[in-house]
């Protein structure tokens, strides 16, 4: 059975960044409040040509140039996101048509803040099974889109941006370890994005009430979140049979520091065993994790045979942890990568595949 190693990694940003001096002129708070509740400093804002797809294929681009795979080397795209860009269709099949990942199935996955985590084991299952060779799983975000900037309660919280991963298979063992999932729908309505779904189609009345944005009861989201994320780890450590000490990081989501501080406590771990960087971005949701991984990998703090653990949670209510041996590139990853070629080939060739659509349409009768 082939292992599903982690070979590339890649995020993207907006440029805009949004600071707790800024939110002070917005809602009625206080950078010492905002930081001493949650860790965050500032948050980065997509700008008005910035959606999830196009953050999320940059990233997509850099993670296949450090593993050294070709778009069209890709199998399987999955994308968690907490922001797609429609209901359909998915925003990984926008990813798909931006880079040109001629061959590969996409689809989004819905599971909140948990979702990268949850992509992640999907993807390596594929893999591990021998369906799939290669696939690219990333977390994509434009929250502050579904964000109300007058509600003092959640607009501190979150920040736009996405990460990527290449997975690949190989005989050679370690990559993905083991993987938990949870979740608990009795919880759905604490943090909710209520209207917009089939549901609570929109009408006057919902944008009138705010219903297009995020709602959440934070506190109780803070009660649930403390208590699962070290209880996933240690249930996902002992599935992998490793103990807490042969782990060298654990990435958790980045939602609050103190979220994190309670975790630490509960595992009976320093923090500087943690990797945390949500000062910096907020809440990404399903970005957060390989943002961090990302920025940890670039810093030379993690390694290829270091034992990570990822540990999320979110609405639904969701929660997971996987563990992995990090691995880098595999040996064999040696052709050259021009991904600055990618996008512009990837552009002609989606140009392309719609004029042959309403050259047909032409032909058959119909108006493009
Ligand atoms: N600035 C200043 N005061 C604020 C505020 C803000 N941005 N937001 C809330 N407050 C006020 C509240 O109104 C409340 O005032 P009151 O005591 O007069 O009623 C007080 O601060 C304390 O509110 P509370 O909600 O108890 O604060 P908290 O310590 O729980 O922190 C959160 C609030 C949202 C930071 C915290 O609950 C949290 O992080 N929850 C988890 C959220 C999360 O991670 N969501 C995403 C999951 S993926």
């Amino acid at each position: 059975m082939p292992y599903a190693h982690i070979t590339g990694w890649g995020m993207a940003v907006p440029e805009k960044v949004l600071t707790n001096a800024d939110l002070e002129k917005m809602v009625e708070t206080s950078d010492a409040w905002i930081r001493e509740r949650t860790g965050i400093r500032e948050r980065r804002i997509a700008g008005p040509d910035e959606y999830p797809s196009v953050l999320g294929a940059r990233a997509a681009l850099k993670a296949l140039e450090v593993a050294r795979l070709h778009p069209k080397d890709v199998d399987l795209i999955i994308c968690a996101t907490s922001s797609p860009e429609h209901l359909f269709p998915a925003t990984a099949c926008l990813i798909q048509d931006a880079i040109g990942a001629s061959k590969a199935g996409a689809f989004d996955l819905l599971a909140a803040c948990s979702g990268f985590i949850y992509a992640v084991h999907m993807a390596a299952q594929a893999i591990r099974s021998g369906a799939i060779q290669n696939a690219l799983v990333i977390g994509a975000e434009t929250l502050s889109r579904i964000t109300n900037w007058k509600d003092r309660n959640t607009c501190i919280l979150f920040g736009d941006g996405a990460g990527a991963f290449v997975l690949q298979a190989s005989d050679r063992p370690g990559g993905v370890l083991a993987a938990v999932m949870h979740s608990d729908g009795s919880g759905g309505n604490l943090l909710i994005l209520p209207a917009g779904g089939s549901r609570l189609p929109a009408s006057i009345e919902t944008v009138t009430n705010g219903h297009h944005y995020i709602h959440m009861d934070g506190r109780e989201v803070f009660r649930f979140a403390t208590r699962v994320l070290a209880q996933s780890t240690l249930e996902v450590l002992e599935k992998a049979g490793l103990r807490l000490e042969d782990v060298r990081w654990i990435i958790p989501h980045q939602a609050n520091y103190r979220i994190i501080e309670a975790a630490a406590r509960a595992l009976k771990l320093p923090m500087e065993r943690f990797i945390i960087n949500l000062d910096r971005y907020g809440n990404t949701s399903t970005a957060s994790i390989p943002i961090a991984t990302c920025e940890a990998v670039e810093k030379g703090l993690l390694k290829a045979g270091d034992k990570v653990v990822f540990n999320g949670f979110g609405a639904g209510l969701t929660w997971g942890a996987l563990v992995a041996e990090w691995s880098g590139p595999l040996p064999s990853a040696t052709r050259p990568i021009h991904m600055e070629r990618y996008r512009p080939l990837a552009r002609l060739r989606s140009w392309l595949r719609r004029s042959i659509r309403r050259l047909e349409g032409l032909i058959w009768g119909r108006k493009a």
